[in-house]
């Protein structure tokens, strides 16, 4: 897909899981949305530094959609504070943060009888964008649209309304955009089509405040990460995440079974616990395993073991998000 768009300098990505104040594009402070009794977020906070991609996670009905909300200025909070794009949200500022971000929401919302570049300037005129028709060009060129601008937007596939609707969010160049579900019920393609689009937003400087179903899509794409469910459950690099729920396993396969397991692994350096799964291979508990592996490795061939293979276990963003939720579900039920 071609990107040409040009937008603001790029600015570092922070992959860190401090923000400085002076860098964040969002600063959010025990922020709450109630909806009569309904509690949509309670006590959320968090900030995103400048020019990051930022996972929003959470399972249906967390609180996602309502926090870009009261972020994009669209549902005003219960309690709490916050600071988006260097701006304090409050009633009076609404304007000045609604010309600094953008939102593209869950459902397109399209003129289905409006061909794309219509959809975009009665957009555009809604924003008040200067020089419409270059943005619109520029937008449209962004997502790879710009020869599918006469076509009706009802004719078009789900993925390239998406984009549609990704261009219309682009017509304001957004410091700070928000994405809801971008690539929710797109096949794999079109998916893989809006995270380009996404990296490249991010590489000219954009932020990125990305919600999703799609545990491997924030894995890939997300330099920091929350898991919201109601309240905020935890945030940070997904592979920091990883590493502080789950220990670091090395999974040792043998052709034979060892005559004695526990004196060759108990003795090793960095090894904390051992077990032999069903199908006979050994799963080592490791702090470190650039120690435990050459060590393990040098134990079992004392022990006149043969080994087919040392390798570690892997754990994923998805076991870290199930934790959570699997965790909450238990707490909703006792
Ligand atoms: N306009 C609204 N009026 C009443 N309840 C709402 C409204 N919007 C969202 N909710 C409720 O707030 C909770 C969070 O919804 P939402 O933010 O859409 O979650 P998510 O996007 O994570 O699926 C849900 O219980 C939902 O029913
Ligand atoms: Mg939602």
């Amino acid at each position: 897909m071609a990107l040409e768009l040009e937008m603001s300098l790029a600015k570092p990505a922070t992959a860190s899981n401090e923000v400085r104040p002076a860098d964040a594009a969002l600063s959010v402070h025990g922020l709450t949305k109630r909806f009569g009794e309904r509690v949509a977020y309670e006590d959320v906070s968090f900030d995103v530094g400048c020019g990051e991609i930022f996972g929003f996670l959470g399972p249906n009905g967390a609180g996602k959609t309502s926090t870009v909300r009261t972020l994009g200025t669209l549902i005003a909070p219960t309690s709490g504070s916050a600071t988006v794009a260097g701006v304090p949200l409050t009633p009076e500022n609404g304007e000045t943060i609604r010309h600094r971000v953008a939102i593209m929401p869950e459902t397109p919302g399209l003129y289905l009888r409006l061909s794309v570049e219509e959809n975009l300037s009665c957009f555009a005129d809604l924003y008040e964008v200067d020089d419409p028709a270059d943005r619109i060009e520029h937008a449209l060129r962004a997502v790879g649209l710009a020869d599918r601008a006469k076509d009706a937007c009802g004719s078009l596939s789900k993925g390239l309304r998406q984009c549609t609707a990704l261009a219309r969010a682009l017509l304001s160049d957004p410091e700070l955009l928000f994405l809801d579900e971008p690539t929710s019920g797109l096949d794999p393609a079109a998916a893989r089509d809006v995270h380009d689009l996404i990296r490249e937003l991010r590489r000219r400087g954009t932020t990125i405040f990305l919600t999703t179903h799609r545990l491997a899509e924030a894995e890939q794409l997300c330099d920091r990460v929350a898991i919201l469910n109601r309240t905020l459950r935890t945030i940070g690099p997904p592979e920091e995440l990883r590493d502080r729920m789950f220990a670091h396993t090395l999974v040792v396969r043998v052709r034979r079974p060892l005559s004695s397991p526990g004196p060759t692994f108990s003795s090793l350096p960095s090894v904390d616990a051992w077990q032999e799964d069903a199908c006979g291979s050994y799963l080592l508990t490791v702090s470190d395993p650039d120690v435990a592996a050459p060590a393990t490795t040098r134990a079992l061939v004392a022990a006149g073991a043969d080994v087919m293979s040392i390798s570690e276990s892997q754990h994923s963003l998805e076991d870290v998000y199930l934790e959570f939720v699997d965790t909450d579900k238990e707490v909703e039920r006792s």
